[in-house]
């Protein structure tokens, strides 16, 4: 599902559910340490799906350790980026020189919670919102925008080092599976900062995913 919305040039694996023989490197299950069986479950299984599409890069399985504030410790000359929710792991990653770095985002596909859209949204985005739910009231254009905006985080952070509030890009979400994001907040003074992300998306009964990428899709 999927790779429906990545580049020719990032290569993904997924699981709706638990792959029952995954099992991590030694070095991963210290990093996990004591957790509970569903954070256990997803962090393994993604690592499944992570190594799976490591392999269709034609590279080697390699431990995948959680690096500054959680992201992924990928191999050398890789970006990449994993996501999980309820019945959903999934994991897309690309060679650094065709692509400088990309994030994925799944989210069940329900409405967000009461009062949540206010933290996530610019006053911007909501309006547009209005209008999409207007015209295309079967898709969770809510929880789209949060899918999305998290997609834009995990692309931005490798990157950058920095942490992204909500309020930090805008994203404009369009009918046709694509989407836009702008960064508002101050940009690091490297060279050739991330200030656009490009995007798709995918809807279905049960889930929403996002892909975030730069430089753009084409
Ligand atoms: C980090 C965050 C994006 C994770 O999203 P989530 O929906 O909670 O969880 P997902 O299952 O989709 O993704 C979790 C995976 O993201 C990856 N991840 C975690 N922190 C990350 C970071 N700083 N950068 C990139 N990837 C990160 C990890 O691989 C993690 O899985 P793992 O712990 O098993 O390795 C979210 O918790 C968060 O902090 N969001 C606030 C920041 C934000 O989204 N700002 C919006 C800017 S417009």
């Amino acid at each position: 599902m999927i790779e429906s919305i990545l580049p020719a040039a990032v290569a993904a694996a997924e699981c709706f559910g638990d792959a029952p023989g995954a099992t991590l490197y030694p070095e991963e299950r210290a990093a996990l340490g004591e957790t509970g069986e569903a954070r256990r479950l997803e962090f393994t299984t993604v690592r499944h799906c992570a190594r799976r599409a490591l392999g269709a890069l034609g590279l080697p399985p390699a431990p995948l350790l959680p690096g500054v504030r959680g992201a992924p410790r990928w191999p050398s000359g890789v970006v990449g980026s994993m996501t999980h929710c309820k019945g959903y792991r999934a994991a897309a990653v690309a060679l650094r020189s065709g692509i400088r770095t990309l994030g994925v985002d799944a989210e069940p596909h329900k409405p967000l919670m009461e009062g949540m859209l206010e933290h996530i949204a610019l006053p911007g985005e909501r309006s547009c919102l209005a209008e999409l739910v207007r015209e295309h009231p079967d898709v969770c254009w809510d929880r789209l925008l949060f899918c999305a905006k998290e997609a834009v985080y995990k692309a931005w952070f490798p990157l950058t080092q920095l942490w992204l509030g909500f309020d930090g890009a805008r994203v404009i979400l369009s009918p046709d599976g694509t989407f836009h994001a702008r960064i508002l907040a101050p940009l690091p003074p490297t060279p050739a900062p991330p200030m656009v992300f490009e995007g798709r998306w995918l809807a279905d009964h049960r889930l929403l995913l996002a892909c975030a990428i730069e430089p753009p899709v084409v």
